[in-house]
């Protein structure tokens, strides 16, 4: 466990670029099984989840090797089909694996994730879709059992837009005989990303970014290198940020447009937010107001990603905001430790009633999950006093180097590496 402490009374100030996306890399990680020849990925974030991803391919007889942010990956001598199931149950998206190597190796086994901080996050869809394509799956011992030899295209329409069960299907259909197409697809940009990564391959997709996907099957692929996309999500973070502590921040590198349901909710606040083609600026008032409603929604709706980020920027704006959570169950355990800061909120449910406050106060607290973890940095920046934050390897997850990043930004972030001193625990 590691422990972060954080400085209140900062202004975040300054320009940063933004590290690769996690949601973007960790599909395109997995599809590196599905080509036998070097694949270099550029813009690769170094974060928890890519390096645990990494692992397993090593574990699955993948050679692996990290130049800054370029990572290549080296299939052509992996031989496994058994998912590690220590690795695997670090991180979620080990499931995302599935798809790859079963149309690798005709045969995958992968352990059963568990529940998690976020809501139950079930697979069906996952399952479903790969069974759609001819693949025969057994659930046993709480492992997953899929035997693949003769995958074939079919059409799979998904109930519900699921981000990872569209890329799973994806990656299966990439080798199987014939044409795959995915009705009710998710249509995130990471999903337009991982086909540009197919496309590079030589494998034949399109339709990513709408809701039909469609997969024709080829035999092999081949080799590329290819730049992974900007996060959105980590850019919407440092954007936060400067709304919540009054800031003035430029995240370079980027896509804009990617983020505007974001941006004009900061608009809404009353932030003055400047787009360029590649980097966005906002700068904040002396204190925000508040926004009616939000709620969250596949894209191009208002992500869950940036719900608990958005939820610490209202916690302090004024007036009363409505936040509702459609995608995930229970994606609101920040609001308690919110409230450990002298936050004002109620959970009904699936929606969160915040009444802002004018100043959060420095408390001990605990990041329940990753996006979660990064609102309360943002609020304890923001808030009087310091925050001890506990439980920040859930936010290294996916913020690369985030201490250094707000020390461009002129706030302060202190790594507290192996526990809590007991009177901490007790401020
Ligand atoms: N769902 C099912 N059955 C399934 C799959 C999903 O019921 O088989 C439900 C989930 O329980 C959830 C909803 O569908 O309620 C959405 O889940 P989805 O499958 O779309 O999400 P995911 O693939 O598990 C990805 C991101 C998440 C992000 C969501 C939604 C990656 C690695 N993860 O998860 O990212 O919140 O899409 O946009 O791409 C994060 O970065 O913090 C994060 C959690």
């Amino acid at each position: 466990m590691s422990n972060w402490l954080v400085h209140g009374g900062a202004v975040l100030e300054g320009t940063v670029s933004v590290q690769g996306s996690k949601n973007a890399a960790l599909p395109i990680l997995a599809a590196t099984l599905l080509v036998e020849e070097p694949v270099t990925l550029l813009n690769c974030p170094a974060i928890r989840d890519a390096e645990n991803m990494l692992g397993i391919l090593k574990s699955l007889g993948c050679s692996v090797k990290r130049e800054a942010d370029a990572v290549t990956v080296d299939s052509s001598t992996a031989s496994g089909f058994v998912l590690p199931t220590a690795l695997s149950g670090e991180l979620r998206s080990s499931i995302f694996l599935l798809g790859s190597v079963l149309a690798r190796f005709h045969e995958a086994d992968a352990p059963y994730p568990g529940g998690c901080e976020i809501g139950n996050r079930p697979i069906d869809l996952h399952l479903w879709g790969l069974k759609r394509l001819n693949a025969q799956i057994e659930e046993r011992g709480g492992r997953i059992c899929c035997k693949g030899g003769n995958l074939s295209g079919a059409v799979v329409d998904l109930e519900y837009p699921s981000v990872g069960a569209t890329e799973n299907i994806m990656l299966a259909a990439c080798r199987a005989a014939g044409e795959t197409t995915i009705c009710n697809a998710a249509c995130e940009p990471e999903i337009v990303d991982l086909q540009q990564f197919l496309c590079a391959c030589g494998f034949r997709v399109h339709g990513a970014g709408t809701p039909t996907v469609v997969i024709e099957g080829v035999e092999r692929g081949h080799g590329t290198v290819f730049r992974v996309m900007p996060d959105r999500i980590v850019t919407g973070t440092y954007l936060a940020g400067a709304a919540v502590t009054g800031g003035d921040v430029t995240v370079t590198g980027t896509q804009p447009e990617l983020i505007e349901t974001l941006l004009g909710k900061l608009s809404e606040c009353g932030c003055a937010v400047t787009r360029n083609a590649d980097s966005v600026r906002v700068r904040a008032p002396k204190r925000l107001r508040g926004v009616g409603f939000t709620g969250t929604r596949p894209y191009p709706g208002f992500p869950t990603d940036l719900q608990p980020q958005l939820f610490a920027a209202l916690s302090t704006a004024e007036g009363t905001s409505v936040i509702a959570e459609n995608v995930f169950e229970s994606r609101f355990r920040h609001a308690q430790e919110l409230r450990k800061m002298g936050a004002k909120n109620r959970i009904l449910d699936r929606t969160a009633i915040i009444t802002g406050v004018k100043k959060l106060h420095g408390a001990f607290v605990t990041a329940h999950d990753l996006r979660g973890g990064a609102a309360l940095v943002l609020a304890g920046l923001a808030a009087e006093g310091d925050t001890t934050i506990q439980h920040t390897e859930r936010i290294e997850r996916g913020y690369e180097r985030m201490d250094s990043v707000i020390g461009a930004l002129g706030g302060t972030v202190i790594r507290k590496e192996n526990g809590i001193d007991e009177e901490e625990k007790t401020r």
